[in-house]
Order: structure tokens, then C-alpha cells, then sequence
């Protein structure tokens, strides 16, 4: 076999075997395929596209090409959760000990984040003491004990696609369902998952900016899952602007616990219901998806759930008491008022803007080994569709600079207000099972 006849053929716009597959991923993670031909290829595919049978095999092949999670020795069914992102995400941080607490085993490997703001275990730690350096054993033991445990990103897991991913993004070739659909899942997969829910951003904060791409990217992974025997299902939901009111970590951590405490955002509050749901009916701890809602419903209402957090917060070395006394959170040294200049209706707030901002006070990273500061960030008052009165303060900015303008400027920019009324957006558009 010849990687330049593979090439042609793709280029062709013709159907790769699977034996052709593997040998481009193996030939590619040995370091036998050289750079330019596998660029060549990923372009092959972004203009041509592939099949379902194709994106199964380059998903396995990819998992193949690494160390996979064994997590057969935790009871029950292992459902794992991925969301393609946006600002103000902080979903896994109250959708993980809410569906533990209704029984689902959560055994998270999580990362950090490049981007706005941190990733989870950036967030989670900004709780004082809490860490995810523990072994696979005590990983397992924790999970089956606590129902949940997180840890960061662990072994050589999908190899192939690192090499891939990082070639994709020098080449133009990042945004191509086929190559971003087997990227995603071939890491759920390595990472031990009995089953998937995705939840696919739509909207200017997301990496995929329309309805129609969103939908394209979910029913190619859902197939993905089918293909590969693992139930999978996908929601899109809406990052037209961030979710919830807080961006930054400690704050984001802050709103996750109001939330499990019942006291949370209407948006964070109800995807996190709806793809909790999904879990517990996936892992099979409820026989409908009325019951599951049902059950974490309760979950909060009773307090489980925010127990169950923080047994997983002290379980990590982490002080729960910060549930009770949020003082104990990192906390930045300056806070300012954005007020708004005119009166009006909230029209649009560009999720991906703000999310800029957050990042130039320092809350996430612009390379991979930038600090990040914990304490600060945004809390926006208002959302699409509300209304402001004028000199009424929309965000409050937490800060550990005094000077700010860029952000302020930004803020303003990306915020509109108008006379116009507005109607507040879709947060969710469609479950593809
Ligand atoms: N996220 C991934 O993990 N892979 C992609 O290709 C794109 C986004």
C-alpha cells in the first residue's frame, strides 16, 4: 500500500477501506507517513468528506493507537459526558455530582483548558487543596466508594490524534466533521466510557457557529457511537451567549454550587437537568426520562446533590467547607461596575467576545503554559432579552489589575443594548439519538 495512492483516492472522493485507514493512522503515529502527506490527506477529507463506516474505523484506528482506561473494575454503567465548549461552561462541575448522586457511576478525566477561561480541573482547583493527581487505583476506589472522581489527563491516550490534531491546526484542516467527529470520540472511547452524551454547541461562543454545522457534527458522532457499540446521544444547545452569568474559575465554582443548591442560572440549571437525565436513563438507574428528571430533581431539592459534591471535594483533598463559606474561594483584589450608558433591552452578547475579556483579565490561557489567575473574571447581570434601566450596572468585573479599559471597552462593544425588544434565545434545539 501507498499513502499517495490513499491521497488520490480520497482526493477522488472515494471511500477508504478499513485496512486503508488503519494504515494511514499507524503508519501516521509511527512517524513512517510524513507530515505533508498526512496534510495532504486531511485536506482530501475536508474537501471530500467520508463516510459512515470510514469516520468508525479512523475513530477506532485512533483509539487503537494509545493506552485505553480500563475501568471495567467500577460498578455499573459508565456514562461520560463531552461538551464541545463555550464560555461560561462550567457543566461537568454540577452535572457530575448530580447524576452521581442519583447513582451513576462518574469516572471524569478532565482537562485543563486553553481558551477563555480554565477547564474543569483548572476550576475545581480553586477550591484550597483539592487535586486530581491520584492513581488509577485509587481513582477506581474512589469512584466506587463516592459514586464520582475526576482526574486530569492521564497515559498516552490517542496519540494519533494529537499528532493529527496539532497537523489540523497549521493546515487549515481543524474544521471538518469527519476529522473533528473521530477526534472527539476516539477520546471518549480511549477514556472508558460505556456510553456518551454529548451536548454540541451552537452560536457565536462555539466552535461550530450555526444550527445547520452543529446538527451535521452531532449526527456524525451519534453515528460514530452506533458504529462503534456505544450508545451515544447528542444535544444542541445554545452558546449564542455564555452560560449562566459567571466566566472565570472560582466564580464559575461559586455558581455551580448555587446551582446544585437549587439556587442556580434557569439556562445551567435546565441543560444540566436534561443532560443529566440522559445519563441516568443511559445508565439504566431510571426507566424513563420523565423518572431521571424526576430523580435529580430530588437530588437537589433534598440536598443529595451538594452532599455528594462535597464528599467529592474532601474526597480530593479539597475544603468543603467553601460550600458554606464561598470567603474561603480565591478572591480578586479589585471589582468594577459596567453601567449601562443608555436604557434598554439586552440584544445581543457576543459569547466569544466576552469570553476575551474574561481571558485578558487573566481568568484562562492564550498558550499552553500561561498562569491563569483563579479569582478572577465576570459576572453578567442581565441576559438576551432582559431589560437595563440606564446608570444600572450590567457586569460586575473582578479584577487584579487596576487597568482595565481594554475589557471595559470590549464589554461594552460586545454587549448591545437597545430599544428594541429581543427575544431570549433557544437554550436547547434538538436531541439526535
Ligand atoms: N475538539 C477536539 O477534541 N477535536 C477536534 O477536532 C475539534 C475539537
Amino acid at each position: 500500500m501507498r499513502m499517495v495512492d490513499l491521497i488520490e483516492k480520497k482526493r477522488d472522493g472515494k471511500a477508504l477501506t478499513k485496512k486503508e485507514i488503519r494504515y494511514i493512522i499507524e503508519g501516521y503515529t509511527a512517524g513512517e507517513i510524513p507530515d505533508y502527506q498526512m496534510s495532504a490527506f486531511a485536506m482530501a477529507v475536508f474537501f471530500r468528506g467520508m463516510t459512515e463506516e470510514e469516520m468508525a474505523e479512523l475513530t477506532m484506528a485512533m483509539v487503537d493507537s494509545g493506552e485505553k482506561i480500563d475501568l471495567s473494575e467500577i460498578k455499573g454503567i459508565k456514562v461520560d459526558k463531552h461538551s464541545t465548549g463555550g464560555v461560561g461552561d462550567k457543566t461537568t462541575l454540577v452535572l457530575a455530582p448530580l447524576v452521581a448522586s442519583a447513582g451513576v457511576p462518574v469516572a471524569k478525566m478532565s482537562g485543563r483548558g486553553l481558551g477563555h477561561t480554565g477547564g474543569t480541573i483548572d476550576k475545581l482547583e480553586s477550591i484550597p487543596g483539592f487535586h486530581v493527581e491520584i492513581d488509577n487505583r485509587q481513582f477506581v476506589h474512589l469512584v466506587n466508594q463516592n459514586k464520582i472522581a475526576v482526574v486530569g489527563q492521564t497515559g498516552n491516550l490517542t496519540p494519533a490524534d494529537k499528532k493529527l490534531y496539532a497537523l489540523r491546526d497549521v493546515t487549515a484542516t481543524v474544521n471538518s466533521i469527519p476529522l473533528i467527529a473521530s477526534s472527539i470520540m476516539s477520546k471518549k472511547i480511549a477514556a472508558g466510557a460505556d456510553a456518551i452524551v454529548l451536548d454540541v454547541k451552537t452560536g457565536s461562543g462555539a466552535f461550530m457557529k450555526n444550527i445547520e454545522e452543529s446538527k451535521k457534527l452531532a449526527k456524525a458522532m451519534v453515528k460514530i457511537g452506533e458504529n462503534v457499540g456505544k450508545k451515544t446521544i447528542a444535544v444542541i444547545s445554545d452558546m449564542s451567549q455564555p452560560l449562566g452569568f459567571a466566566i472565570g474559575n472560582a466564580l464559575e465554582v461559586q455558581e455551580a454550587i448555587d446551582t446544585l443548591k437549587g439556587e442556580g442560572p434557569e439556562d445551567l440549571t435546565e441543560l444540566c437537568l436534561t443532560l443529566g437525565s440522559y445519563m441516568v436513563y443511559m445508565a439504566e438507574k431510571a426507566d424513563s426520562l420523565e423518572k431521571a428528571r424526576k430523580l435529580l430533581e430530588q437530588s437537589i431539592a433534598s440536598g443529595k446533590a451538594l452532599e455528594t459534591f462535597k464528599t467529592f471535594v474532601s474526597a480530593q483533598g479539597g475544603d468543603a467547607s467553601i460550600v458554606d463559606d464561598p470567603s474561603k474561594l480565591p478572591h480578586s483584589s479589585y471589582t468594577f461596575e459596567l453601567k449601562a450608558k443608555e436604557e434598554g433591552y439586552v440584544n445581543e452578547i457576543a459569547a466569544d467576545a466576552v469570553g476575551t475579556a474574561a481571558m485578558w483579565l487573566g481568568a484562562g490561557r492564550a498558550t499552553k503554559d500561561a498562569a491563569i489567575d483563579l479569582a478572577v473574571g465576570l459576572i453578567l447581570h442581565k441576559k438576551i432579552g432582559d431589560y437595563v434601566k440606564k446608570g444600572e450596572t450590567f457586569v460586575t468585573i473582578y479584577s487584579n489589575q487596576q487597568d482595565i479599559e481594554k475589557v471595559k471597552q470590549t464589554l461594552y462593544y460586545s454587549i448591545k443594548i437597545s430599544k428594541n425588544k429581543t427575544k431570549k434565545p433557544v437554550l436547547i434545539y434538538e436531541t439526535i439519538t
